[in-house]
């Protein structure tokens, strides 16, 4: 017997989505789509060819000719380049409410991130449970996975994370990348942090909002394995 199964993470910037979402595609052998690394991808694009993140229209004909591909775990190209480091910095970050509260935008990446949910990828190995049923799928993480992009998700989990602890983590992740911009300090991030929810909150399309039927789990105390194994025993509950 064979099983398909698609989990749906979603949560505020830094809450540890990403990372978990990862760890949890590893350990299970499942495929792993970051949506808001293609996010990231189409604001890049955009900065580099000089494209106003404002100019609505220009922008989503710069998504609809953006090649977005996971070649392997946690890494990202754009039409053919790597650019799994370019998309992390600050100046992406300052750029991408307006690109990621675009309608055209929203449609483009919704579509390719459902055709990536189906793909059944073979690198997608899977795992066997209770030695009958091989069961293989994939993670997905964003702020509108659950709510949007895969309702039917066989399961769906909600991250919080207190606002400090989260500043603290994408500083120490910026830190331990050499990308801090000239004088960040943690403060200056949690400004950011807070901004970006609140744009992601308050948007008309898509926001990031919990699906009544997701798990809240609140990483505030919890390390990264705590919290993929919080995760995956969820897994093993819903088989
Ligand atoms: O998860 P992240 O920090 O890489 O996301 C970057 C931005 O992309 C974030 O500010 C919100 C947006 N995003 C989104 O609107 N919908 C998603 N499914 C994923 C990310």
């Amino acid at each position: 017997m064979s099983r398909l199964f698609r989990i749906a993470i979603d949560g505020p910037a830094a809450s540890g989505k990403s990372t978990t979402a990862k760890l949890l595609a590893k350990k299970l052998g499942f495929g792993y789509i970051d949506s808001g690394a293609m996010y990231r991808a189409v604001t890049l694009k955009c900065l580099e060819q000089g494209v106003q993140v404002t100019n609505d229209a220009k922008v989503k004909q710069t998504a609809n000719s953006a090649q977005i591909r996971f070649p392997s775990l946690g890494k990202v190209e754009l039409d053919g380049q790597d650019v799994s480091d370019a998309i992390r910095t600050s100046r992406i970050v300052q750029n991408i409410s307006p690109i990621a509260s675009n309608p055209g935008v929203r449609a483009t990446l919704a579509n390719q991130q459902r055709a990536l949910a189906r793909a059944n990828d073979p690198a997608w190995r899977g795992f066997l449970f209770k030695q009958s049923t091989q069961v293989r799928g994939v993670v997905m993480d964003g702020r509108d996975i659950g709510t949007v992009i895969l309702p039917d998700a066989e399961l769906k989990v909600f991250i919080v994370a207190d606002a400090r602890v989260r500043a603290q983590r994408r500083f120490d992740e910026l830190a331990s990348k050499n990308a801090l911009g000239e004088g960040e300090t943690v403060d200056a991030i949690a400004k950011d942090l807070a901004a970006r929810d609140e744009a992601d909150r308050t948007r008309a399309v898509s926001p990031l909002k919990k699906a009544e039927d997701a798990v809240e789990l609140d990483t505030s105390d919890k390390t990264i394995d705590e919290q993929v194994a919080a995760i995956e025993q969820m897994v093993y509950d819903r088989l």
